[in-house]
């Protein structure tokens, strides 16, 4: 179906921290998707067909659908459990709660309520840790494909440190991961990530079998934690003492290179850092978790001074938002105490086309581009009554992201499509 998408556009093509003209802005714009791509993108007055159908957006902004490149599906009710640090909140909240997607019916009920709440926030593609149930992994890219809706997932490989209820064998790990990349992987728009869940819940046995399918399996993503918080990392290095530092023991097992998404990534030594640039690997910032859970502020300046590019994400249940407005917003603060600015052009980059291009996906999501699929969010800069008065006072494009970008979430989602269809209301 071709139709025309009206409304004030906006889509990036560069990283407006290295350039100047990085974005292309239309005031009065429109897309014409034609099945389910962005076949053009312009001005409306140069776009005009007669006879094709409109859908009118104004006076909203319309940007690339949000990505989040970490969440966790089976944590939609761990959200906002009290009181604890990483490894507490691991053990009394998350462990118990990941185990009950063994039960039948639970997880495909869940995904619904998560590809919801995913979309009712704007966001159009997750990389997701799924529990380490084989089901929980099914259920979510069969919910995500029914929405086609681009999502990349995998079942969490741990088999140890935890309860039974949570853990998996080498072999079945191997077994259940490569039966879902089988099934899943470029299945549609789906896509699988490798998922050891980090190295205090596998054993060296598990980390051998993760690097043999990452080696069968060079297409996938892969995404795992790396030093969060300052008790799993001394937890971490005395389960594995020929280690010279947490990143080591990833390297060790051949998970590195540019595939490889490491959540956290906070207290790094100097030769991780080194590593990681060597490699191309990407860090992950989670601005709301690392807060929440008191787990450290993140380098992003530091990190990008060494040529690495970091994704940006919620990583809910320890993240506190769904939202990536909410997530720049809290970013913008992280990066505030460590003496760093993230101006608002580099902020909605970043959770677009920044994270298209961690995941090595820029030319299918996170820009307008003709060719790219037309997964797309419609904010509203006036949703509340607070952001409609300090619009009064807005009058640059930038101050108006700002404005998004600190007072936003899911209010101000005005609409999200897939792939051409609006998904909302
Ligand atoms: N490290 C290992 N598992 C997890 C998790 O579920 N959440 C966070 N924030 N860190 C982790
Ligand atoms: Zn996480």
């Amino acid at each position: 179906m071709r139709q025309l998408i009206r409304g004030r556009t906006l889509s990036f093509h560069a990283d407006p921290t290295d350039t100047e003209n990085a974005f292309t802005y239309h005031e009065d714009g429109a897309i014409i998707t034609d099945n389910g791509r962005i076949a053009a993108i312009g001005t409306y007055a140069d776009l005009q067909e007669p006879g094709l159908a409109e859908i009118d957006n104004r006076p909203h902004l319309i940007l690339p659908g949000f990505i989040d490149t970490h969440i966790h599906f089976p944590q939609v009710q761990v959200v906002a459990s009290w009181g604890a640090q990483l490894l507490d909140w691991l053990n009394t909240y998350t462990f118990p709660e990941e185990s009950r997607f063994a039960q039948q019916g639970h997880a495909p009920q869940m995904a619904e309520h998560f590809l919801n709440l995913l979309l009712a926030h704007g966001t159009t593609t997750a990389v997701a840790y799924c529990s380490v149930h084989k089901q929980s992994a099914e259920a979510l890219f069969s919910a995500a494909h029914a929405r086609n809706m681009a999502m990349i997932a995998g079942k969490v490989m741990m088999d140890r440190n935890a309860p039974e209820g949570v853990l998996d064998t080498p072999q079945s790990g191997y077994d259940d991961s490569k039966a879902l990349i089988e099934k899943w992987h470029r299945t549609g728009r789906q896509r699988y990530a490798i998922t050891p869940r980090f190295a205090i819940t596998s054993t060296p046995e598990q980390m051998q079998m993760t690097g043999q399918l990452v080696r069968e399996h060079p297409d996938c993503h892969i995404q795992t934690h790396l030093s969060e918080n300052r008790d799993e990392i001394a937890f971490t290095l005395s389960l594995y003492p020929k280690a010279r530092d947490y990143l080591d023991i990833y390297e060790t097992y051949g998970l590195l290179g540019d595939k490889i998404l490491l959540g956290h990534s906070i207290h790094l030594e100097e030769r991780e850092i080194a590593r990681m640039a060597e490699t191309d690997s990407h860090p992950v910032f989670c601005p709301t978790s690392n807060l929440f859970l008191g787990s450290g502020l993140f380098d992003e300046g530091g990190l990008r001074a060494r040529g690495i590019s970091s994704g940006i994400a919620t990583d809910i249940g320890g993240g506190t938002s769904y939202s990536m407005l909410q997530t720049l917003n809290e970013g913008y603060k992280i990066l505030q105490l460590r003496g760093q600015k993230l101006h608002p052009f580099a902020a909605f980059h970043w959770a677009t086309r920044g994270n298209a291009c961690v995941l090595g996906m820029e030319n299918e999501i996170g820009t307008l581009a003709p060719g790219s699929m037309a997964d797309l969010v419609v904010l509203d800069s006036r949703a509340t009554p607070a952001m409609a008065l300090r619009m009064e006072r807005a009058t640059t494009l930038a101050e108006e992201l700002f404005i998004l970008q600190i007072m936003g979430d899911d209010r101000s989602v005005a609409q999200t499509y897939v792939a051409g269809q609006p998904m909302l209301g």
